[in-house]
């Protein structure tokens, strides 16, 4: 296997009193909204990326695709460094990664049908194909019926406006998805039909697939790894399977309890995340999980924890577990 996409070190930051305030008063206040991470996904592998609302995921997902500059940190794309790459690289770029944004229904253009939504990357592109039997060949994909090319964003339900976000992401043909809460708002089954469709494209057509969402249970059936985000950093990662049989970070069992899987066997010690995420913006001091933290001892607040690892290829960071041999 290659590496298709490599991460490191990446820092993101926004200016911490909005963009015009911050130009007026001529200050360059910022924060780091993505706090040095580095992670990477193979060829045809799937990757979680969880953590709550506000810990960076989406804005990791900006900045892979271009959107938003790293403030530091590298970012190679088969082999290429596209840290620094510009719109032309990028218009390029878009062929290879595609995204699917965050609100399904809001970032198709309501008067597009579905038939047009779908090939519009073709256009984008200037490719010419005959677009009503591309139109077919990419809804018969995402397992959407022909006729529904006629249809506009809002005559569709969750599920479907979910599929057509695949048929798009798949019309150039990628080599990596990026998903962002592909199944937010929706129910357990439509969840699991759209995780579904993602894990055989994944299995068919060879595409490495980053999911971003708030609920590790979402990722556990498609992912081969994952990575715990909190406050823009990375608290722990690893294989999907061994973070789900032994999470080790408090804050992943944390998380596990949080939204425990439909599944009376698991009868897990359910752990409750008390109190509000802290603000990248005016971070905790040591361990950022602290304030937080059932196993929280002085140490945490005074000293920030290094990664330790917990196996082939686990890791994570929390000081209780070290000093007790649990690691
Ligand atoms: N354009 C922006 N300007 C300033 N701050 C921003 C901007 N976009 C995001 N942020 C801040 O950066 C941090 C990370 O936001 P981000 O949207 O990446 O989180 P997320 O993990 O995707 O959250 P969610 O689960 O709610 O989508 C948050 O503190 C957010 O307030
Ligand atoms: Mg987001």
């Amino acid at each position: 296997m290659s590496v298709l996409l490599e991460v490191e070190n990446l820092v993101v930051r926004y200016p911490a009193m909005g963009r015009v305030r911050a130009a007026l008063r001529r200050q360059e206040r910022e924060f780091d909204a993505v706090a040095g991470v580095s992670f990477s996904i193979e060829a045809g592998q799937t990757l979680g990326l969880v953590g709550e609302s506000g810990s960076g995921k989406s804005t990791v997902a900006r900045t892979l695709m271009g959107l938003k500059r790293a403030g530091s940190g590298s970012i190679r794309f088969d082999g290429r460094d596209i840290t620094r790459a510009g719109a032309q690289d990028y218009a390029r770029l878009r062929r290879e990664i595609a995204m699917m944004w965050q609100d399904p229904v809001g970032s198709l253009s309501p008067r597009l049908t579905v038939g047009s939504l779908v090939t519009e990357p073709l256009r984008i592109h200037g490719k010419t194909a005959d677009m009503a039997a591309e139109a077919k060949r990419l809804l018969e994909m995402v397992g959407l019926p022909e006729h529904f090319a006629g249809r506009f964003p809002h005559q569709l339900s969750g599920g479907q406006a979910r599929r057509v976000g695949v048929a798009r992401a798949l019309a150039l043909d990628p080599r990596l998805i990026i998903a962002d809460e592909p199944t937010a708002g929706l129910d357990m089954s439509v969840q699991a039909e759209v995780l579904n469709l993602l894990a055989e494209m994944q299995g068919r057509l060879g595409i490495a697939i980053l999911v971003i969402t708030h609920n590790l249970n979402v990722v556990r059936h498609i992912t081969d790894r994952t990575a715990i985000m909190y406050l823009g950093r990375f608290v722990e990662t690893g294989p999907t399977e061994q973070i789900f049989q032994a999470p080790r970070h408090p804050y992943t069992g944390a998380l596990l309890s949080a939204n425990p899987e439909p599944d009376p066997d698991a009868a897990r010690a359910r752990i409750t995340l008390t109190g509000e995420m802290p603000s990248p913006r005016n971070r905790p001091s040591g361990c950022e999980f602290h304030g937080r933290c059932l196993r929280a001892q002085p140490q945490c607040s005074a000293t920030v924890p290094e990664f330790s690892s917990a196996g082939d290829q686990h890791a994570f960071t929390c000081h209780f577990l070290v000093r007790n041999g649990a690691g």
